[in-house]
């Protein structure tokens, strides 16, 4: 995604935030992709390992193709499960169908904070051996979002 497009999207989920604060909307909110970005970033830039240009999405493309080592050796990549191409639904391993990972075609993905912390926490310990740092799951959204 454009550092601009970030830009917009981080004003506009504050504008939203701000219409909270001042009572404007009582509606309980779902969360969104970019709310969730700003909470990786927050998070990067306390960990002082927030890089000058933001995050990036080819940083994530690279997290989400690699073979990685230190996981489980059956699943060695995010694409084991997920497709390389994202907008292509994916499998889990016993063979169920997983929704493609980009947000143009599902939606409603990463809005749900406990449903994303839960999914990088148990995806990323499998398949790197750890967990993603918050600068990794910036980059990874940004790449779905761009997709
Ligand atoms: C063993 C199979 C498997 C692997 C490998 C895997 N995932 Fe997933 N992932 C899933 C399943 C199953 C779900 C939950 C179903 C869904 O969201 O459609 C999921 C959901 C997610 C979500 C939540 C998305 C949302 O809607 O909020 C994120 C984020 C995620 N995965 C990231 C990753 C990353 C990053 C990697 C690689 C480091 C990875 N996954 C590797 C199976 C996998």
């Amino acid at each position: 995604m454009k550092k601009a497009t970030l830009a917009i999207a981080l004003a506009g989920s504050a504008m939203l935030l701000g219409g909270v604060a001042s009572g404007t909307s009582t509606a309980a909110l779902a969360g969104s992709p970019q709310e969730m970005l700003k909470r990786y970033a927050e998070e990067a830039k306390a960990a002082g390992i927030m890089p000058e240009g933001g995050f990036s999405a080819e940083r994530g493309k690279a997290l989400y193709l690699a073979d990685h080592k230190g996981g489980k050796p059956a699943t060695p990549s995010c694409t084991t499960c997920h497709m390389k191409d994202p907008t292509q639904p994916g499998r889990t391993r016993t063979g169920k169908l997983i929704k493609p990972m980009a947000l143009s075609k599902t939606p409603d993905r990463y809005s749900d904070p406990e449903k994303v912390e839960k999914w990088f926490f148990r995806n990323c310990r499998s398949v790197l051996g750890r967990e993603c740092t918050p600068l990794e799951k910036g980059d990874f959204i940004t790449f779905m979002i761009s997709q």
